[in-house]
Protein backbone atom coordinates (compact mmCIF):
# COMPACT_ATOMS: atom_id res chain seq x y z
CA UNK A 1 0.00 0.00 0.00
CA UNK A 2 2.61 2.25 1.11
CA UNK A 3 4.63 1.34 -2.02
CA UNK A 4 1.51 1.74 -4.01
CA UNK A 5 1.22 5.34 -3.04
CA UNK A 6 4.28 5.92 -4.16
CA UNK A 7 4.57 4.73 -7.23
CA UNK A 8 1.20 6.21 -8.04
CA UNK A 9 2.90 9.98 -7.48
CA UNK A 10 6.08 9.01 -9.22
CA UNK A 11 4.11 7.67 -12.64
CA UNK A 12 1.77 10.18 -12.80
CA UNK A 13 2.85 13.22 -11.52
CA UNK A 14 5.35 15.45 -13.35
CA UNK A 15 7.92 16.75 -10.21
CA UNK A 16 8.30 19.95 -11.81
CA UNK A 17 4.89 21.19 -12.59
CA UNK A 18 3.15 19.13 -10.19
CA UNK A 19 0.87 18.37 -13.06
CA UNK A 20 -0.16 14.78 -14.14
CA UNK A 21 1.90 13.52 -16.55
CA UNK A 22 -0.11 11.59 -19.10
CA UNK A 23 -4.09 11.67 -20.38
CA UNK A 24 -5.20 8.27 -19.32
CA UNK A 25 -3.92 8.94 -15.44
CA UNK A 26 -5.32 12.55 -15.45
CA UNK A 27 -8.54 10.52 -17.21
CA UNK A 28 -8.73 7.71 -14.20
CA UNK A 29 -8.41 10.59 -11.20
CA UNK A 30 -10.92 12.39 -12.69
CA UNK A 31 -13.17 9.75 -12.84
CA UNK A 32 -12.81 8.79 -9.68
CA UNK A 33 -13.23 12.00 -8.21
CA UNK A 34 -16.20 12.30 -10.06
CA UNK A 35 -17.88 9.46 -9.25
CA UNK A 36 -21.22 9.39 -6.96
CA UNK A 37 -19.45 9.26 -3.63
CA UNK A 38 -16.28 10.26 -4.31
CA UNK A 39 -14.82 11.80 -1.08
CA UNK A 40 -15.51 15.90 -1.15
CA UNK A 41 -12.96 18.88 0.21
CA UNK A 42 -12.56 19.12 4.02
CA UNK A 43 -15.62 20.77 5.66
CA UNK A 44 -13.19 23.48 7.42
CA UNK A 45 -11.40 24.09 3.94
CA UNK A 46 -15.29 25.06 2.12
CA UNK A 47 -16.58 26.75 5.07
CA UNK A 48 -14.03 29.98 4.62
CA UNK A 49 -16.71 30.62 1.07
CA UNK A 50 -19.71 30.18 2.96
CA UNK A 51 -19.40 34.21 3.59
CA UNK A 52 -19.11 34.32 -0.23
CA UNK A 53 -22.94 35.43 -2.17
CA UNK A 54 -24.03 32.86 -4.80
CA UNK A 55 -22.74 34.48 -8.44
CA UNK A 56 -19.02 35.47 -6.57
CA UNK A 57 -16.40 35.36 -8.99
CA UNK A 58 -13.67 32.72 -8.09
CA UNK A 59 -10.20 32.13 -9.58
CA UNK A 60 -8.97 28.48 -8.94
CA UNK A 61 -5.31 28.64 -10.04
CA UNK A 62 -3.76 25.75 -10.47
CA UNK A 63 -6.80 23.91 -10.34
CA UNK A 64 -5.11 20.22 -10.81
CA UNK A 65 -8.42 17.54 -10.82
CA UNK A 66 -10.78 20.90 -9.74
CA UNK A 67 -12.27 19.07 -7.24
CA UNK A 68 -12.64 22.60 -5.13
CA UNK A 69 -14.05 24.62 -8.40
CA UNK A 70 -16.63 22.03 -8.32
CA UNK A 71 -18.00 22.33 -5.01
CA UNK A 72 -17.58 25.82 -5.58
CA UNK A 73 -19.29 26.05 -8.46
CA UNK A 74 -22.59 23.82 -7.20
CA UNK A 75 -22.89 26.48 -4.06
CA UNK A 76 -23.45 28.84 -7.09
CA UNK A 77 -19.92 30.43 -7.26
CA UNK A 78 -18.40 31.54 -11.10
CA UNK A 79 -15.36 29.77 -11.20
CA UNK A 80 -12.70 30.04 -13.59
CA UNK A 81 -10.14 27.16 -12.87
CA UNK A 82 -6.72 27.37 -14.70
CA UNK A 83 -3.97 25.60 -14.93
CA UNK A 84 -0.36 25.34 -17.01
CA UNK A 85 -0.83 21.96 -18.10
CA UNK A 86 -2.59 21.02 -21.02
CA UNK A 87 -3.49 17.61 -20.19
CA UNK A 88 -5.01 19.00 -17.05
CA UNK A 89 -7.59 21.26 -19.18
CA UNK A 90 -8.43 19.18 -22.06
CA UNK A 91 -9.21 16.34 -20.01
CA UNK A 92 -11.29 18.87 -18.13
CA UNK A 93 -13.40 20.13 -21.03
CA UNK A 94 -13.97 16.83 -22.11
CA UNK A 95 -14.98 15.90 -18.84
CA UNK A 96 -17.54 18.76 -19.15
CA UNK A 97 -18.84 18.59 -21.91
CA UNK A 98 -19.67 14.80 -21.60
CA UNK A 99 -21.30 15.27 -18.10
CA UNK A 100 -22.05 18.99 -18.00
CA UNK A 101 -23.83 18.91 -14.92
CA UNK A 102 -20.94 17.86 -12.82
CA UNK A 103 -19.48 21.10 -13.89
CA UNK A 104 -21.55 23.39 -13.40
CA UNK A 105 -20.55 26.99 -13.20
CA UNK A 106 -17.47 26.16 -13.39
CA UNK A 107 -14.90 27.44 -16.68
CA UNK A 108 -12.01 25.65 -17.25
CA UNK A 109 -9.02 27.64 -19.27
CA UNK A 110 -5.06 26.65 -19.91
CA UNK A 111 -3.06 29.38 -18.84
CA UNK A 112 0.48 30.01 -17.42
CA UNK A 113 -0.35 33.20 -15.15
CA UNK A 114 -3.31 34.81 -13.64
CA UNK A 115 -3.15 37.61 -15.84
CA UNK A 116 -3.26 35.37 -19.08
CA UNK A 117 -7.13 35.45 -17.76
CA UNK A 118 -7.50 38.74 -18.49
CA UNK A 119 -9.88 39.08 -16.04
CA UNK A 120 -11.59 43.12 -15.25
CA UNK A 121 -9.64 44.62 -12.89
CA UNK A 122 -11.46 44.22 -9.36
CA UNK A 123 -13.74 41.88 -10.79
CA UNK A 124 -13.00 39.07 -8.57
CA UNK A 125 -14.40 37.82 -4.86
CA UNK A 126 -12.00 35.07 -4.02
CA UNK A 127 -8.59 33.34 -5.51
CA UNK A 128 -7.30 30.13 -4.31
CA UNK A 129 -4.08 28.80 -5.07
CA UNK A 130 -3.96 24.94 -3.28
CA UNK A 131 -0.01 23.34 -3.47
CA UNK A 132 0.30 25.45 -7.36
CA UNK A 133 3.02 27.83 -4.93
CA UNK A 134 5.54 24.53 -4.89
CA UNK A 135 5.80 24.40 -8.59
CA UNK A 136 6.55 28.50 -9.12
CA UNK A 137 10.03 30.29 -9.05
CA UNK A 138 10.06 33.24 -7.00
CA UNK A 139 9.32 35.77 -9.33
CA UNK A 140 6.39 34.02 -10.57
CA UNK A 141 5.27 33.95 -7.07
CA UNK A 142 5.84 37.32 -6.78
CA UNK A 143 3.72 38.25 -10.10
CA UNK A 144 1.16 36.30 -9.24
CA UNK A 145 0.47 38.49 -5.93
CA UNK A 146 0.68 41.12 -7.76
CA UNK A 147 -1.88 40.41 -10.37
CA UNK A 148 -4.01 39.19 -8.18
CA UNK A 149 -4.00 42.40 -6.46
CA UNK A 150 -5.47 43.86 -9.52
CA UNK A 151 -7.62 41.23 -10.12
CA UNK A 152 -8.96 41.40 -6.97
CA UNK A 153 -12.03 43.36 -5.62
CA UNK A 154 -11.43 45.25 -2.58
CA UNK A 155 -11.43 43.46 0.47
CA UNK A 156 -11.16 40.11 -1.85
CA UNK A 157 -8.99 37.03 -0.64
CA UNK A 158 -6.45 34.95 -2.13
CA UNK A 159 -6.74 31.69 -0.04
CA UNK A 160 -3.02 30.61 -0.86
CA UNK A 161 -1.76 26.77 0.17
CA UNK A 162 1.63 25.76 0.38
CA UNK A 163 4.09 23.06 2.08
CA UNK A 164 5.78 23.96 5.05
CA UNK A 165 9.47 23.30 5.37
CA UNK A 166 9.15 20.71 7.95
CA UNK A 167 7.13 18.22 5.55
CA UNK A 168 8.78 15.68 3.92
CA UNK A 169 7.48 15.33 0.27
CA UNK A 170 8.32 12.92 -3.23
CA UNK A 171 8.19 16.62 -4.99
CA UNK A 172 7.30 20.52 -4.96
CA UNK A 173 9.38 23.01 -3.16
CA UNK A 174 8.80 23.52 0.39
CA UNK A 175 8.83 27.14 1.66
CA UNK A 176 9.56 28.68 5.02
CA UNK A 177 6.15 31.24 5.92
CA UNK A 178 8.27 34.22 5.70
CA UNK A 179 8.75 33.62 2.64
CA UNK A 180 5.41 33.60 1.15
CA UNK A 181 4.48 36.33 3.55
CA UNK A 182 7.63 38.40 1.91
CA UNK A 183 5.96 38.18 -1.72
CA UNK A 184 2.15 38.80 -0.21
CA UNK A 185 3.51 41.76 1.33
CA UNK A 186 5.58 43.14 -1.10
CA UNK A 187 2.63 42.93 -3.66
CA UNK A 188 -0.05 45.34 -1.33
CA UNK A 189 -1.77 42.77 0.12
CA UNK A 190 -2.38 41.74 3.95
CA UNK A 191 -1.53 38.45 5.30
CA UNK A 192 -3.50 36.59 7.33
CA UNK A 193 -2.92 32.64 9.20
CA UNK A 194 -5.44 30.70 8.02
CA UNK A 195 -4.78 26.98 9.28
CA UNK A 196 -2.48 24.10 9.09
CA UNK A 197 -3.80 20.97 7.15
CA UNK A 198 -1.57 17.44 7.51
CA UNK A 199 -1.36 15.51 4.41
CA UNK A 200 0.23 11.91 5.49
CA UNK A 201 0.48 8.85 4.60
CA UNK A 202 0.73 6.47 7.96
CA UNK A 203 3.38 3.36 8.14
CA UNK A 204 0.01 0.92 6.95
CA UNK A 205 -0.28 2.89 3.84
CA UNK A 206 -3.79 4.38 5.34
CA UNK A 207 -3.85 8.10 4.38
CA UNK A 208 -4.68 11.22 6.73
CA UNK A 209 -5.44 14.27 5.53
CA UNK A 210 -6.42 16.58 9.33
CA UNK A 211 -6.95 20.34 10.01
CA UNK A 212 -4.27 20.08 13.03
CA UNK A 213 -3.69 23.59 14.18
CA UNK A 214 -4.57 27.04 13.54
CA UNK A 215 -1.47 29.26 13.00
CA UNK A 216 -0.90 32.19 16.25
CA UNK A 217 -2.06 35.41 14.46
CA UNK A 218 0.79 37.36 12.83
CA UNK A 219 0.91 41.03 11.92
CA UNK A 220 3.30 42.21 9.64
CA UNK A 221 2.99 46.21 8.99
CA UNK A 222 5.91 46.55 5.96
CA UNK A 223 8.08 44.48 3.83
CA UNK A 224 11.53 45.10 5.81
CA UNK A 225 10.19 43.47 8.46
CA UNK A 226 9.37 40.07 6.92
CA UNK A 227 12.10 38.06 8.30
CA UNK A 228 11.89 34.78 10.77
CA UNK A 229 13.90 36.62 13.49
CA UNK A 230 12.02 40.18 12.55
CA UNK A 231 9.02 39.21 13.28
CA UNK A 232 7.98 37.81 16.76
CA UNK A 233 4.57 36.27 15.30
CA UNK A 234 5.99 34.91 12.37
CA UNK A 235 8.79 33.32 14.32
CA UNK A 236 6.37 31.84 16.64
CA UNK A 237 3.91 30.21 13.45
CA UNK A 238 7.41 28.85 12.15
CA UNK A 239 8.26 27.28 15.66
CA UNK A 240 4.68 25.61 15.95
CA UNK A 241 4.93 24.20 11.93
CA UNK A 242 8.31 22.78 13.10
CA UNK A 243 6.52 21.15 15.96
CA UNK A 244 3.91 19.53 13.61
CA UNK A 245 6.87 18.36 11.34
CA UNK A 246 8.43 16.92 14.26
CA UNK A 247 4.99 15.04 15.72
CA UNK A 248 4.62 13.48 12.05
CA UNK A 249 7.87 11.72 12.50
CA UNK A 250 6.86 10.61 15.81
CA UNK A 251 4.11 9.48 14.66
CA UNK A 252 5.80 7.65 12.08
CA UNK A 253 4.30 9.18 8.53
CA UNK A 254 6.82 8.15 5.97
CA UNK A 255 5.21 10.71 3.92
CA UNK A 256 3.77 13.98 4.92
CA UNK A 257 3.45 17.52 3.86
CA UNK A 258 2.86 20.30 6.38
CA UNK A 259 0.51 22.62 4.64
CA UNK A 260 -0.28 26.05 5.19
CA UNK A 261 -3.16 28.38 4.48
CA UNK A 262 -2.44 31.76 4.64
CA UNK A 263 -4.92 34.14 3.62
CA UNK A 264 -3.63 37.14 1.62
CA UNK A 265 -6.28 40.62 1.72
CA UNK A 266 -6.62 43.47 -0.76
CA UNK A 267 -7.69 46.31 1.71
CA UNK A 268 -10.77 47.70 1.35
CA UNK A 269 -9.91 51.05 0.44
CA UNK A 270 -8.25 50.04 -2.77
C1 LIG B 1 -0.18 19.45 -6.65
S1 LIG B 1 -1.21 20.04 -7.93
C2 LIG B 1 -2.49 20.82 -6.97
C3 LIG B 1 -3.82 20.75 -7.68
C4 LIG B 1 -5.00 21.36 -6.93
N1 LIG B 1 -4.87 22.76 -6.71
C5 LIG B 1 -5.24 20.65 -5.62
O1 LIG B 1 -4.99 21.25 -4.56
O2 LIG B 1 -5.66 19.49 -5.64
C6 LIG B 1 -0.29 21.39 -8.60
C7 LIG B 1 -1.01 22.17 -9.71
O3 LIG B 1 -0.28 23.39 -9.95
C8 LIG B 1 -0.24 23.60 -11.34
N2 LIG B 1 0.87 24.51 -11.65
C9 LIG B 1 2.19 24.23 -11.84
N3 LIG B 1 2.87 25.37 -12.10
C10 LIG B 1 1.99 26.40 -12.05
C11 LIG B 1 2.07 27.81 -12.25
N4 LIG B 1 3.23 28.40 -12.52
N5 LIG B 1 0.94 28.54 -12.14
C12 LIG B 1 -0.25 27.95 -11.84
N6 LIG B 1 -0.38 26.62 -11.66
C13 LIG B 1 0.71 25.86 -11.76
C14 LIG B 1 -0.13 22.21 -11.93
O4 LIG B 1 -0.47 22.16 -13.29
C15 LIG B 1 -1.12 21.47 -11.04
O5 LIG B 1 -2.42 21.64 -11.54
Amino acid sequence: MREASLQYVRTNISPETGSFNTEAGFKGALNSVTAPGAKPMLPEDMKRYDKLAPGSVIVDAGCGLAIAARELGKKGMKVIAYSPSPIEINGLQQHQSENPGVHEGVTYVQAQTLSALELKPGSVHSIRIDRAIPYMTEEQRNQFFCDAKTALAPGGEVLCSFYHVSSRMEHGQAHALAEIVRSIVQAGLTPKSGGVFIDAVRPDGSQMRVLVDRLDAFTVESAELVSEDGNTGLANCEQTLHRIGQQCVKDGAFMYAVRVNVIAIKPDHE
